[in-house]
């Protein structure tokens, strides 16, 4: 409730463009969903999407079965009418991750708020949800080991790509991590993790 709180009460005040972690166009994100070997019909969720554009590039691209996913109500009504008519092509959800239920999808994305998961047992409960969903590309952006400290005043969980490897090994494999120094809209950097998994099918098959 307290997490749900602060972040309405970001959105409620602020606009993109005094976001430490807006981008006007989320590069990697896009370049490694295009690469990933889903049609334009794959299901795909933006975790904790705020006001992200990455859906309004994706619907421009074609994909027809996106989700958005976020804790704040303000960001979900926002972004809808951002997107105005094409918002009805998307699918919203406004929840915490955490309280997610049994969902389906193809592809999950998550930048930037994963991290903010930090005790054991969130990040388990999130991982699972992650599992239940079916996903078999993960795309997930998080501060690096070289990031900030905190976002929006809470403290986040940052990750080496080896620690990150080693979080997700048991149920996925990596296909790729990059880093990328993110300018923030005032001027200063953020260093992010990301990452492309694919899930083992197989525990002892790797992929
Ligand atoms: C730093 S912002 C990143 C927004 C977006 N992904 C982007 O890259 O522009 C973190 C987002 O995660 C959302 N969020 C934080 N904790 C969440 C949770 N437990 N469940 C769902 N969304 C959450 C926030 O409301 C916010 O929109």
């Amino acid at each position: 409730m307290e997490r749900q709180k602060h972040w309405n009460k970001i959105y409620q005040e602020k606009d993109p463009d005094q976001f430490s972690w807006t981008e006007q166009i989320p590069e990697v994100s896009l370049e490694w969903i295009r690469k990933s070997d889903l049609p334009k019909s794959a299901a795909i969720i933006d975790v904790g999407g705020g006001e992200s554009k990455l859906i309004d590039f994706l619907l421009k691209e074609g994909y027809t079965n996106l989700t958005v996913l976020d804790i704040s109500e303000a960001a979900i009504q926002k972004t809808k009418k951002r997107l105005g008519k094409m918002a009805e092509k998307v699918n919203f959800i406004a929840t915490d991750i955490l309280q997610l239920e049994p969902s389906a999808y193809d592809l999950w994305h998550d930048r930037a708020t994963f991290h903010f998961l930090v005790s054991d047992q969130e990040i388990q409960q999130y991982l699972s949800i992650l599992d239940q969903s079916g996903a078999r590309h993960l795309v997930l952006g998080t501060f690096s080991e070289n990031g900030p400290e905190k976002c929006s005043g809470l403290p986040v969980q940052r990750y080496s790509e080896e620690a990150l490897t080693k979080l997700l090994h048991e149920k996925w494999g990596k296909i790729k991590c990059t880093t990328k120094d993110h300018l923030t809209p005032f001027g200063t950097n953020q260093n992010f993790l990301f990452c492309h998994f694919k899930r083992i099918s197989n525990k002892n098959q790797s992929i």
